[in-house]
């Protein structure tokens, strides 16, 4: 049992060993809460409420602000997302491209259904974005992938396709190479092993996720570190992410 006590601050955790304090001001109190908004989020499909310059996103937007700050300081020429939906990410990708004066995005997914085609070619950001329809892990898929980068582009990916732990690792090794020095590969959504037992989940996803994925495959290619990225800007006394995306950061050492 928790018991929060607004007027004081106060947050009481009922533990097997006896009562927890904490406080709402401290940094233990705001994970404590944070933890419970992300699983409360997760019942309630929270992430299905977005979209993005008029295309539905399926993201925590905690999520977009810090993966709009790693795409400020990489500067990237071409990112790549597997795993396109509604197109709302891959528009949020290009808006930012065209905010900052160069980029251009490619997402491929296994199946783009004519309506979401339709409205990514229509809209007005669509000449800096891309379509490949295929599995990610398709060599096909893949080669047309590394087709679409140019000699000295620096190279941005996000793997938010299937979510199993084989598919992921599968990802990052047909798309680790591509990534420059500096950049990132980012296994999205391992959220999936901290809300087993919500609604839709299942009892092997505490294993069977894309954070599990990274840390396996950062163990094996030690070209990559799995890293949090910093804060670009902190005057706050949170130093963690609130996000879907824990474990997910692997950057090819420079
Ligand atoms: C979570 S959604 C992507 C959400 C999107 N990135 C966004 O932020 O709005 C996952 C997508 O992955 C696609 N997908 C599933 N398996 C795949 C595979 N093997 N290869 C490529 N895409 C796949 C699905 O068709 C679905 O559109």
């Amino acid at each position: 049992m928790i018991h929060i006590h607004p007027e004081t601050g106060l947050i009481q955790v009922d533990e097997p060993g006896g009562t927890r304090e904490l406080h709402l001001g401290t940094p233990e109190g705001f994970h404590l809460l944070s933890q419970l908004w992300l699983r409360s989020g997760w019942d309630n499909k929270y992430v299905y409420g977005f979209s993005w310059l008029g295309r539905p996103i399926i993201q925590l937007p905690d999520d977009m602000i810090r993966i709009q700050e790693v795409i400020y300081s990489i500067q990237p020429d071409v990112i790549i997302e597997t795993g396109v939906a509604h197109g709302g990410s891959l528009v949020f990708y290009a808006s930012l491209c065209q905010a900052i004066g160069k980029g251009r995005v490619v997402g491929v997914d296994i199946e783009i259904r004519p309506h979401n085609r339709a409205a990514i070619e229509a809209h007005r950001l669509h000449d800096a974005i891309s379509l490949i329809e295929g599995s990610s892990i398709d060599p096909l898929t893949v080669l047309k992938v590394r087709e679409s980068i140019r000699t000295g582009d620096q190279v941005l990916i996000l793997l938010d396709s299937c979510h199993t732990k084989a598919h992921v690792l599968a990802e990052l090794e047909a798309y680790g190479p591509l990534v420059t020095p500096g950049s990132y590969i980012v296994a999205m959504d391992g959220i999936m092993g901290e809300v087993v037992g919500a609604p839709r989940t299942q009892p092997d996803w505490t294993w069977n996720n894309p954070k599990a994925a990274a840390a396996e495959f950062a163990v094996g290619h030690p070209e990559f570190e799995l890293i949090e990225p910093p804060f670009p800007f902190n005057e706050g006394a949170i130093r963690e992410r609130v996000t879907y995306w824990p474990g997910a950061f692997l950057r090819r050492k420079p």
